[in-house]
């Protein structure tokens, strides 16, 4: 079945608050203290989505997910702050171009000069150089009792930007 990308709905908050977990356990083992990433929780985390969801104009910004008769990923995007805040595939459907099509899809949504943060040791940042970002600044966050480094990457506002991305870009 075809993935389409969709602004999010209330009621995808369950399935999306479960990727976030599975991704998250996934992708920042290693990276992240492993009590954080047995610690999280899908009834917090829908909560946090479901109001997410509600306000597009909080900090998370507007989400979207890619439906492919199940949630597969989601990604948020602020255009108050122009970053996207969230991009999460899981694991069993990355490389099939979702994170790509989300991508996208943020990025004509925010229609404007994009940013987002990447962890350090995160190979997500070898997606985002292929999808043609810079690294720029660097800086630490202090989160869960350690410093944490990370990377701002940054595509300017070129306008038919996201249709150079697709795969003969
Ligand atoms: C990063 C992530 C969103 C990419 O999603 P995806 O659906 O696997 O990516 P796509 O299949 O759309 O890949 C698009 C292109 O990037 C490449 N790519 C994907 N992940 C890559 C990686 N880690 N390193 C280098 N290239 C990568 C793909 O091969 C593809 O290349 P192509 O243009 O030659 O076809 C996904 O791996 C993910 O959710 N990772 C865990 C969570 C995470 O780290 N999120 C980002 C937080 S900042």
């Amino acid at each position: 079945m075809g993935v389409t990308v969709r602004p999010a709905r209330e009621d995808d908050a369950e399935a999306i608050a479960g990727v976030h977990v599975e991704t998250w356990r996934h992708a920042y083992a290693g990276l992240l203290p492993q009590e954080v990433l047995d610690g999280l929780s899908r009834r917090r985390q829908t909560r946090r989505w479901r109001r997410a969801i509600r306000d597009p104009e909080a900090e998370l910004g507007q989400v979207f997910v890619a439906d492919g008769g199940g949630i597969a990923g989601f990604g948020s995007a602020s255009r108050e702050t122009g970053e996207i805040t969230t991009l999460y595939v899981l694991p069993e459907a990355q490389r099939r171009g979702i994170g790509r099509s989300l991508f996208c899809r943020m990025v004509e949504f925010l229609d404007g000069p994009v940013s987002l943060w990447v962890l350090d040791g995160n190979p997500a940042a070898g997606f985002y150089t292929r999808l043609g970002g810079s690294p720029g600044e660097r800086a630490t966050v202090e989160r869960w009792g350690m410093e944490l480094g990370r990377t701002r990457y940054c595509w300017p506002a070129i306008s038919g930007r996201s249709r150079s991305m697709n795969r003969s870009g």
